[in-house]
């Protein structure tokens, strides 16, 4: 996902700056840029492709200027170009901008703004907010910024320097993380912490709504117009735990970024007040015309769209079965022009993947790739894709990438069930409005990882898990036994509660764990009978259930209670804490989680 780095200072900027970038390199990008200030004239680079083309590009210009914002861009809105790199420009070409997030509204404005005169030269969302400063920047860059700010919505971070008062770089942020260093005589802002480390290990943290105004010598935070004092933080990581972000795993650190992950793949994507979603990518007559569905994933991804066979079906009526793509890869399925193909797949290189959709893409009506990495063979190979904007995941085990495949699922379905004229505005909207909350849910489940990191710790010794879900929470079941056995090899296997009778139960005895996903709902006491079988056996009961639910404790020996929401939303929730209790037993372990042995991150052969 994109990155941004700002300095202010006496020393050369564009070294600071491209250090800076060079850090922030992991979270994936495909063009980079920068802006300087060299006495009153603005200087601006841009690059497309990696952040070594911007490099060589600058290789025989002495730059000397001591102010400089840089960026490097994951394209949202406009392909990766030079001239959708940022930094933007107004029309006067001395205001100059980075951003992170989408501006949501930005259509509207850029059609006011045409009106008005101006003059766009890329086709992002991003532009526009130089344009709305220029409007105003005879009252000062601060007033100027803080009037464009009331104009938009959406998700934000923004830097912006004014090469008419190159002593302040100004920055504002809102849903996209911003983080400032101080140094002496010497500021950054910055997307994250490594790109400043090495100068200063001292950083203050903005909050939403924040707007800062940076100074070689100090800094001011207001909100929302009011000056405000924002703690600083004394960062003890080196540069290697920076990486992490302080986190000892890049595991622990990607489930930490699922809500942030789940936001960035919904933004941009709807418009509550017409109750409309959006998929820019997606050819909505085409999909229309379809009559039923096939879905093909491996692995985590095979979970996502298990979860979504459930979703869609309930909400479209339209007829949707699921594939494992090594087994439809030498199948003959019954595939029309009337049926819809979609492939999920994170890396959007898994061989079996590709080579099921080979089997029957002349067949399918229409195929949509749901993939994480962009440009990959899967992103490239069907009629539209629709990335998830999880950010690179470094750790082989998928789990913020699930979450943001969910995200981009739950949308579709949602979408598809209004083509179909099954989903009325009203329904849309109260759905849309359940989506909006799932982030700061999830981070309310990841607040209380300390206690699933006890109950991780209490059964890591054991040598077998079962997993039980019923209806929309048996692929989380699953998700959660694969998770178990890949970073702690413990064996454990995910089935339908009801199903525990025909088989599974022969298992239970006082060693196995059980872990239950248990919704407060109509099935509620279906699960409740499961549990009590196992009692009755001795069996070992984790539950997961709803925060309000009083009584499950009766029946578990231990609870994980996440928050209330509607059960058809429930997926979205219950996957997080088994990821933590996956990571905390193959922790206690003493595993190796972020490579556990014999797997890939991407898995490019049969
Ligand atoms: O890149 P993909 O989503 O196509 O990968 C599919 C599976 O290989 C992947 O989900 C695998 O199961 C992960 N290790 C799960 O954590």
């Amino acid at each position: 996902m994109c990155g941004i780095i700002g300095y202010i200072g006496r020393e050369n900027a564009a070294e600071r700056v491209i250090y800076g970038l060079k850090k922030l390199e992991y979270r994936g990008y495909d063009s980079s840029g920068i802006s300087l200030v060299e006495g009153s004239k603005l200087l601006r680079y841009r690059a497309k492709g990696r952040l070594e083309n911007l490099v060589s590009a600058l290789k025989n210009i002495r730059l000397h200027g001591t102010t400089a914002i840089g960026h490097t861009r994951w394209a949202t809105h406009g392909k990766p170009s030079d001239e959708n790199a940022h930094p933007h420009t107004d029309c006067t070409g001395k205001i100059t901008i980075i951003h992170n997030g989408i501006i949501e509204n930005y259509y509207e404005i850029k059609q006011m703004l045409l009106k008005r005169g101006h003059k766009f030269t890329s086709e992002t969302d991003s532009e526009i907010f130089a344009h709305l400063i220029e409007e105003n920047i005879g009252k000062g860059v601060e007033k100027a910024v803080q009037a464009a700010l009331k104009k938009i919505r959406g998700m934000y971070a923004m830097v912006i320097l004014h090469a008419g008062e190159p002593d302040k770089i100004v920055a504002a942020r809102k849903g996209s993380p911003l983080v400032l260093g101080i140094g002496k005589n010497e500021n950054f802002i910055a997307s994250d912490v490594p790109s400043f480390l090495k100068y200063t290990k001292k950083a203050v943290f903005l909050e939403d709504d924040d707007m800062a105004v940076i100074t070689k010598q100090g800094y001011t935070v207001l909100n929302n117009g009011k000056k405000v004092s924002r703690k600083i933080t004394h960062i003890k990581w080196n540069d290697s735990q920076a990486e992490k972000n302080g986190y000892p795993h890049y595991m622990l650190k990607e489930i930490g970024e699922e809500p942030q992950a789940f936001e960035d793949t919904i933004i941009g994507r709807f418009d509550s007040d017409r109750a409309k979603i959006l998929f820019e990518t997606v050819n909505d007559a085409r999909l229309r015309k379809m009559k039923n569905v096939r879905i093909i994933a491996c692995g985590t991804s095979y979970h996502a769209a298990y979860t979504t066979k459930y979703l869609m079906e309930k909400y479209s009526g339209l007829n949707v079965s699921v594939d494992i793509g090594s087994e439809i890869r030498y199948a003959a399925p019954a595939v029309t022009k009337d049926t819809l193909i979609i492939i999920i797949s994170q890396s959007g290189e898994t061989i079996d993947t590709i080579a099921a959709f080979n089997n029957i893409k002349k067949r399918a009506g229409y195929s949509i790739a749901v993939v994480n990495v962009v440009g990959s063979t899967l992103s490239r190979e069907l009629d539209s894709v629709i990335y998830t904007h999880a950010g690179p995941e470094i750790g082989v085990a998928a789990t913020k990438t699930f979450i943001s495949q969910l995200a981009v699922l739950y949308l579709l379905s949602f979408h598809i069930a209004s083509l179909k004229g099954r989903m009325s505005r009203k329904k849309i909207r109260s759905a849309l409005k359940s989506l909006r909350k799932i982030p700061g849910y999830i981070k309310e489940i990841i607040k209380e990882r300390k206690k699933i990191e006890k109950i991780g710790a209490k059964y890591s010794r054991h040598r077998d898990f079962l997993y039980y879900g019923r209806n929309i929470n048996y692929p989380i079941a699953l998700e959660g036994a694969l998770k178990l056995k890949e970073i702690s090899y413990i064996h454990a296997e995910g089935y339908p509660a009801g199903e525990m009778k025909h088989g599974p139960i022969a298992l239970v005895d006082d060693k196995v764990p059980n872990v239950f996903i248990a919704p407060v709902n109509a099935l509620y006491e279906k699960i409740i009978n499961n549990i009590e079988e196992i009692r009755a056996r001795d069996g070992i009961i984790i539950a997961v259930t709803n925060r309000s639910n009083k009584t499950m404790k009766n029946y578990a020996d231990d609870v994980i209670y996440i928050p209330d929401i509607d059960e058809d939303f429930y997926p979205l929730l219950a996957a997080v804490p088994l990821h933590l209790l996956a990571y905390y037993i193959g922790v206690k372990k003493g595993i190796d989680v972020d490579k556990p042995r014999n797997l890939a991150k991407s898995v490019t052969v049969e």
